[in-house]
């Protein structure tokens, strides 16, 4: 049949698409951009917003026009953490929905298309908080996708993405994260290495570890203190695969960020020297709120000692503005700390109660959706200023840049590119965006760019003469 699978929501999600995207794959399915024409629609979806489960109701509501309209045999299909969410209650808003699976059941969804082609729809979800594991539900079921997955059936550039944890036990306040992806696991490190080496050995030479706080990472081996691998441990075994170029890791979270990771980060060659570390605000009366377990000088103190292990190391953040409760000198604080910490980006998000967390139980949404936007616009300035003092001090560096594509731009550009000198897009290991012209066969592959200008956004450069 042909399916359409669209991914919405984080890293973690689009890895999971790609998993799925194999399954189906190797299930005789093919897979098509065009969601009016598919037989199959998925939506791999997000819960951390409001915003984001709105654009999927607003899919759902077309395409359950479209079934009962002129096609009824269409099979619609909810996964990931809003299926988790919402469950049984999403078939009753959208009785068009025919599969609903969460993010732990994954595995399942070849199945599930069968069983709704045969007229039987399906609802798979992970047992809920607290709620005693299934059969077949265990850590070795939760890793089969992964250990599954045929890095030759989806066709990609240069990079991968590998899960090194599951789930979060950290329950920040206003995060819903915690709730549909369960109880922080790690995997096994030799499955992580193995699946670095299956990827390099498929021709992609960045790979980016994901977990929700992925530094925290920690195996015991039958539960043996002795034997734990930590997150610093499971870098160095990770990078000394052979043919790897780049290895990343997403998200940091500030707490037990131990110098032996900044000290991996430095010594390992393959490591970028790049950390996503969200604060989420500068203020401690509102980090307090958010229960996120440290201090703005604790914060402080994470980025000094970065700074002071890891040369140019490059840092970007996540806030939250218009949390319950913040006043206009918290908001003051998250500008300030932009600054002190000179990220190079943020994502900036407005705070969404989401049903079920604490926050949204027991703190009031008091922060007017107006001052919320402001106050969004407000720090993207501060960070703009900030990204283009960053960005200016690479002008005039030479950068390894590993070619991703042409950019958007190219392709709106007057006259037609010529494939010998297209605008490309690439990054480089601090994850700088870096616009310069070149031939599309540079695409997946790593060439020295002499920046010549800056942006907020991006650098812009030209081809390093003489570099491989
Ligand atoms: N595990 C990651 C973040 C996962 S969610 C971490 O702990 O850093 C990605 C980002 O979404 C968060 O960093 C936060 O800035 C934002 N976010 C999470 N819940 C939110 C909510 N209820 N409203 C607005 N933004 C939220
Ligand atoms: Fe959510 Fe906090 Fe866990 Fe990140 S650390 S996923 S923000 S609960
Ligand atoms: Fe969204 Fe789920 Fe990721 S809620 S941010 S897709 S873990």
């Amino acid at each position: 049949m042909n399916v359409y699978l669209e991914t919405f929501g984080c890293q973690m999600n689009r890895l999971d698409s790609e998993l799925v995207a194999t399954q189906l794959l190797l299930a005789g399915h093919v897979l098509v951009d065009d969601r009016k024409g598919a037989d199959v629609v998925l939506y791999n979806t997000c819960s951390v917003r409001e915003h984001a489960e709105e654009k999927v109701y607003s899919r759902l509501g077309a395409d359950a026009q479209r079934k009962a309209n002129h096609r009824p045999g269409l099979i619609v299909g909810v996964l990931g953490c809003m299926a988790q969410r919402l469950g049984e209650s999403l078939r009753k808003r959208f009785p068009a929905v025919d599969i609903v699976c969460g993010p732990g059941q994954l595995g399942r969804v070849a199945g599930l298309i069968e069983k709704a082609a045969a007229g039987e729809p399906g609802v798979a979800l992970d047992p809920r908080r607290g709620e005693a594991p299934r059969a077949g539900d265990d850590d070795e079921a939760l890793d089969a996708l992964d250990v599954a997955r045929d890095p030759r059936q989806v066709p990609a550039a240069a990079q991968a993405y590998v899960r090194v944890a599951r789930g979060c036990d950290n329950f920040c306040t206003y995060c819903i994260v915690p709730f549909v992806r369960g109880p922080e696991r790690s995997r096994r490190p030799d499955r992580v290495v193995q699946e670095v080496r299956r990827l390099v050995d498929a021709g992609r030479s960045e790979v980016t570890l994901l977990g929700q706080t992925v530094n925290r990472y920690r195996y015991r081996p039958g539960g043996d203190r002795a034997g734990t691998v930590r997150f610093s441990d499971l870098l160095e075994r990770v990078a000394s695969v052979d043919g790897l170029r780049r290895l990343r890791f997403v998200t940091s979270h500030p707490v037990d960020f131990g110098d032996d990771v900044l000290e991996a980060v430095r010594d390992l060659p393959t490591v970028c020297e790049y950390l996503h570390v969200p604060p989420q605000s500068g203020s401690d009366a509102v980090l307090k709120r958010m229960k996120r377990g440290y201090t703005r000088s604790r914060y402080d103190d994470l980025v000094d000692r970065a700074r002071a292990i890891v040369p140019g190391v490059v840092l970007a953040g996540d806030f939250i503005v218009g949390f319950s409760g913040e006043t206009d000198r918290d908001h003051e604080a998250s500008a300030e700390l932009i600054r002190r910490s000179a990220f190079k980006n943020s994502f900036v998000f407005k705070y969404s109660p989401r049903p079920g967390t604490w926050a949204a139980g027991h703190l009031a949404d008091d922060v007017p959706d107006e001052v919320k936007r402001r106050r969004n616009r407000e720090l993207l300035a501060v960070q703009a200023e900030v990204s283009l003092a960053h960005h200016r001090g690479q002008v005039a560096r030479t950068v390894e840049v590993l070619v991703e594509g042409p950019s958007v731009r190219a392709a709106k550009q007057a006259a037609k590119p010529t494939p010998e000198a297209t605008q490309l897009v690439g990054r480089t290991r601090g994850d700088h965006i870096v616009h310069f012209t070149g031939s599309l066969r540079l695409v997946g592959q790593y060439v020295r760019v002499r920046v010549t200008d800056a942006t907020a956004l991006a650098l812009l450069g030209e081809r390093a003469e003489g570099a491989p």
